[in-house]
């Protein structure tokens, strides 16, 4: 247990580092791109109506092309499967599959929207699956079952016998086995002796492993997991390393735009905030670097040559959920009331997002109906009977007025499928 005195000098410790400033060059190209798309932008939300959320399909397709080709250039053998939970929407998933994708589902619900897509290339993770998600999965011979326990395999063996199907599955690896993330898969040091049970189970057709390490700015975390892997692999029998068809590298790449923040954001405004919660506009803003996806690929192949092939020559699979969706969905809103030059409320609440994001996350409000690159602190909020309802705390124009059309760019990632219907309706989903 740490003391106050202890908790007090890390403290002091943490304040001393330098706090990372957003280039506010990087801030304005960005900008710049939607301001040459702004009547576009109008257009929509006067033909659809406000709030929205628009979905840009060439820029999802740009994207996955561009994780496609970092990583095809070092792995012969590379699949992608699109994490849908970081975005729910069936344009979305359809979009993806169209282009050549698979999909990496974690639920039952998932599962359908993955099948009515019409995907022949599914995995399924994700711990605590229930018999009838096992049941849909075993039925459905274009799914490949990751699984996240001793118990998941037998009670999948269970669901395959009593079909009379065969089921093609990996195993979840834990990356962390303290904490939280324990409850993600089984131990490295259990592999062996899942391996040894899948074997008995006759209609499980163990082929492949898997491990994702979320939030990653650069592929460090990967690549330990992938020395450890390494350290595993070398003490498995030659059988075992010959079932091994599979490696599933996980998702959790960070958009190379890298992780922008309010000042609450930052380790030192979090603890100021514990003093001081009043909020607290601020035009400053924060960024914490990530790397492009090229050097992922880079330094990922790289560590999979030092760790893993010299056991396993296998295919390689990745998960990417947010690096693909985050660009590829904008939200559009409307102000419903100017309180004060510095407070005006929109005509939706972040329930259309799901969470308080905007506390500690930046995303720009464009002023889409008076634009410029000048901002000015003012307080943007939703419509909710909560002040935690904000979208941000400055606004980019040249001035702001009621019935002025708002974007919020790039709400991709973990903001649609988060959405939930407190006090107001959900927004319409347009493309773009
Ligand atoms: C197993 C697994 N794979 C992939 C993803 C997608 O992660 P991201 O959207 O950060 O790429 C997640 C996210 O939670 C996950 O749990």
């Amino acid at each position: 247990m740490t003391d106050s005195q202890d908790i007090l000098s890390e403290a002091k410790q943490l304040l001393k580092e330098p706090i990372p400033v957003l280039d506010e060059e990087d801030l304005f190209v960005y900008l710049r791109s939607f301001f040459e798309k702004a009547e576009t932008f109008l257009n929509a939300a006067h033909q659809h109506g406000s709030p929205l959320y628009l979905f840009d399909e060439q820029t999802l397709l740009e994207r996955a092309q561009q994780f496609r080709d970092a990583f095809n250039k070092f792995f012969p053998d590379f699949h992608i499967f699109y994490a849908v939970k970081s975005n729910n929407h069936p344009l979305v998933a359809k979009s993806l599959v169209n282009f050549g994708l698979g999909l990496d589902v974690s639920s039952g619900l998932e599962l359908k929207l993955a099948l009515s897509c019409g995907c022949r290339n599914i995995i399924f993770s994700g711990p605590g699956k229930t018999e009838s998600e096992l049941r849909l999965a075993a039925e459905n011979s274009v799914v490949t079952v990751l699984i996240d326990s001793f118990s998941e395999l037998e009670r999948l063996e269970r669901v395959a016998r009593s079909l009379n199907n065969q089921v093609r599955a990996g195993v979840r690896l834990t990356t962390d086995e303290q904490g939280l993330w324990r409850k993600f898969g089984v131990a490295l040091s259990d592999l062996e002796s899942f391996m040894d049970q899948a074997e008995t189970c006759s209609h499980v057709n163990l082929s492949g492993l898997q491990f994702h390490t979320s939030w990653n700015r650069n592929p460090q975390a990967q690549i330990a997991f992938l020395k450890r892997l390494g350290q595993t692999l070398q003490k498995l029998s030659q059988r075992h390393l010959a079932a091994i068809k599979f490696l599933d590298i996980g998702g959790g790449y960070w958009p190379s735009r890298g992780e922008w923040l309010q000042f609450a954001g930052i380790p030192a405004g979090r603890l100021y905030q514990v003093i001081h919660p009043e909020v607290r506009p601020s035009t400053k803003h924060y960024k914490l670097e990530a790397q492009p996806i090229n050097a992922f690929a880079q330094q990922l192949s790289t560590a999979m040559t030092t760790h893993i092939s010299p056991f396993v020559n296998c295919q390689i699979y990745a998960e990417p959920g947010r690096w693909l969706s985050n660009d590829a969905m904008h939200i559009v809103l409307t102000v419903i009331d100017k309180k004060a030059d510095d407070l005006v409320i929109t005509d939706a609440g972040t329930n259309i997002i799901g969470w308080e994001r905007f506390e500690t996350d930046f995303a720009p409000v464009i002023n889409l109906s008076r634009p410029s690159q000048s901002e000015h602190e003012c307080l943007v909020l939703g419509s909710l009977c909560t002040p935690h309802d904000v979208w941000g705390y400055s606004y980019f124009g040249y001035d702001i007025q009621t019935g002025d059309v708002l974007l919020i760019p790039s709400q991709g990632a973990y903001t649609y499928s988060l959405r939930q219907e407190f006090i107001k309706p959900l927004a319409n989903v347009m493309p773009l």
